[in-house]
């Protein structure tokens, strides 16, 4: 694999090619690569010199899927608070007992919004464990993200990745792959997991049109970073920085604006609570009081059979 910049692609056993430590193409997946230009060693929309929220997530989660610039400022949050590796990690560990939840619940088909890079833990495996038949859409709107997914997907007709941006509800609606594997006829699992904190305007109409669209019994997971009152000036100084670097903003919103965001929904025990203390599982709560809360607000909710 490639470390240096501008350094020769390395194309692996099975076909992938990394740079950087990135991976950028494959020759199973066909990922889109800027065609024919100077710069065809990333895939299409890629910018080495912003920080993305998908790669400055994956250098937080200790993934090798990111640039300088992300770990760059992965370090600059890491000295501000030493704890925002645990919050991503305590993010990471909602979404997985949210979707064994929703297993348990007899749900069998996933729409993950802003699905990020691959890491441990994908929905399509912790789906597939439970049920090698269950499906998996997976959405981001990050090139680097889209073009990892594709190629650990290649040739899994249960699990896809569509590059949308989650504002375009009805475009990732009528996607062929959205049409193939979801059947909005029966409960579908809309995880909109440390996304809609990216959605600067209200994401109120994203979560209804998928409301629309889903039949009765689907659930609806969401975490959401809270308001700044809850951080840190340091963070918050390193978030404003964030935000005038990149595509891709964070907007602040309150408890009370997440639970908000459940508009239609039925919101199950025990609430819009910190994403560490839904329903945790042993190993997955540390000593309370040994830490400072996880400032990122989560909940899980269901669409009643009658309104
Ligand atoms: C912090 S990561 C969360 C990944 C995963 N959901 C999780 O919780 O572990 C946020 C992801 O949302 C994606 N994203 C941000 N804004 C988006 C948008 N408008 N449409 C689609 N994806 C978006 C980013 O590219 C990134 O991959």
């Amino acid at each position: 694999m490639v470390t240096s910049p501008g350094g020769p692609a390395a194309r692996t056993t099975t076909g992938e090619v990394h740079r950087h430590g990135l991976l950028v193409g494959t020759a199973q997946a066909g990922v889109r690569m800027i065609g024919g230009s100077a710069d065809d060693r990333y895939p299409s929309g890629v910018d080495l010199d912003r920080p993305s929220a998908a790669r400055v997530y994956d250098a937080l989660l200790g993934g090798s899927a990111n640039f300088a610039v992300d770990r760059a400022l992965a370090r600059q949050m890491l000295t501000a608070e030493p704890n925002a590796a645990r919050w991503a990690q305590a993010n990471r560990a909602f979404l997985r007992r949210a979707v064994d939840f929703l297993l348990d619940e007899g749900v069998r088909q996933f729409v993950d919004l802003g699905s990020g890079l691959p890491t441990v833990g994908n929905v399509h495996e912790i789906v597939h464990a439970a049920d090698p038949d269950g499906r998996v859409v997976y959405v981001d709107v990050d090139p680097v993200a889209v073009a990892h997914g594709q190629s650990l997907l290649a040739g899994d007709g249960r699990a896809v990745v569509v590059q949308a941006d989650i504002r375009d509800v009805d475009a990732i609606l009528a996607d062929p792959a959205t049409q193939d594997l979801i059947d909005f006829d029966q409960p579908v699992g809309v995880l909109a997991v440390a996304v809609l904190h990216f959605v600067t305007d209200d994401p109120t109409p994203i979560l209804a049109g998928f409301r629309s669209a889903a039949a009765p019994g689907s659930h609806l997971v969401v975490s959401h970073l809270t308001t700044p009152d809850e951080m840190s000036a340091a963070v918050v100084g390193v978030v404003a920085q964030y935000n005038t670097r990149t595509g891709t903003p964070l907007t602040f919103r309150s408890r009370a604006q997440v639970t908000d965001l459940f508009a239609g929904w039925r919101v199950l025990e025990p609430g819009v609570v910190p994403a560490d203390t839904w329903w945790p599982e042993p190993g997955d709560l540390e000593e309370p009081g040994a830490r400072p809360r996880v400032p990122i607000w989560a909940g899980v909710a269901r669409l009643p059979y009658v309104a």
